[in-house]
């Protein structure tokens, strides 16, 4: 499928590595002018040269911003608007590890979750959604992982933050749909990027390695590996695309079969 995201525009949090990063420069592969925000100048930048050789004559923009404060939220949004015009998709992916059993989380350990990961989504969401809705046309997608709908024994607070992201997801939804803006989540289980290295050990090789193995056994994957930052920047892309114009409402599960329920 030929995926077009000519005249679009798109926002992506957490973009200098990992998901975020491969997802970028996806949307700008099939067209669209990109903005990313992360907090680590050097990465961002590395990742704003590789984006721009994919974009061509396309438009790119690249912040530094910490999405859990929010007058750096405000900032990010107001300097890529300036530069880039209105937003046509937002994909809020910042995010990271964070489990653990319920007894072992503190306050501050919850509170940092739920700022990273909800209150940013729902703060970017706010500031992009005016222009969405006046437009007509509109993307949001939620990067979530596959505990927002099967919380288990160790996966606080993770969890508890998804799952409300994934009921947030489900109000834009319904919001949204009468403005034809479409609201939906990816529910993450195991793909290689930064995050997974720094977690697994560096040079993980493709089949995951031997602790990669034993999550593989663990937890079940029945594609037997773990997946790429392609396969998932393919469904992004997709869905932040006009062929996904009658899904909304909808969280996937890209997992290579990992979760329990669908
Ligand atoms: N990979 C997986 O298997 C997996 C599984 C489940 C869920 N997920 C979710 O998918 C998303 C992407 O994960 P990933 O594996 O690609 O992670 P990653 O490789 O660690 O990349 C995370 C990106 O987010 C940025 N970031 C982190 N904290 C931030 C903050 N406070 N403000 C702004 N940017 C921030 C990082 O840059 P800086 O550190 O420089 O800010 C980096 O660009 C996350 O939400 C993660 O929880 C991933």
């Amino acid at each position: 499928m030929n995926i077009d995201l000519q005249g679009r525009t798109a926002l992506i949090t957490g973009a200098s590595k990992g998901l975020g990063l491969a997802t970028a420069l996806r949307l700008a592969a099939s067209g669209a002018h990109v903005a990313i925000v992360a907090r680590g100048r050097e990465a961002l930048d590395e990742a704003y040269e590789a984006i721009k050789e994919k974009a061509g004559p396309r438009r790119v923009a690249a912040h530094v911003c910490d999405v859990t404060q929010p007058t750096q939220i405000d900032a990010a949004f107001h300097a890529v608007r300036a530069q880039l015009g209105p937003l046509d998709i937002l994909i809020n992916n910042a995010g990271g590890h964070a489990l653990g059993h319920f007894h072992d989380i503190t306050d501050a350990m919850w509170s940092h979750d739920i700022d990273v990961k909800l209150m940013a989504t729902v703060r970017m969401t706010r500031l992009v959604w005016p222009d969405m809705i006046e437009r007509r046309w509109g993307r949001v997608i939620n990067v979530l992982n596959t505990f927002a709908k099967a919380p288990a024994a160790g996966t606080a607070p993770t969890a508890v933050t998804r799952a409300a992201q994934l009921a947030l997801t489900k109000i834009l939804s319904k919001e949204g749909a009468p403005h034809n803006v479409l609201a939906n989540a990816l529910l993450v289980g195991l793909i290689q990027s930064d995050q997974i290295q720094r977690l697994l050990g560096h040079n993980v090789p493709r089949d995951g390695g031997d602790f990669a193995q034993q999550q593989i056994g663990n937890r079940q994957i029945p594609l037997g590996r773990i997946g790429e930052p392609g396969e998932f920047a393919d469904i992004a892309c997709f869905l932040a695309s006009d062929h996904a114009s009658y899904i909304t409402g909808t969280a996937i599960n890209v997992d290579g079969g990992m979760s329990a329920v669908i």
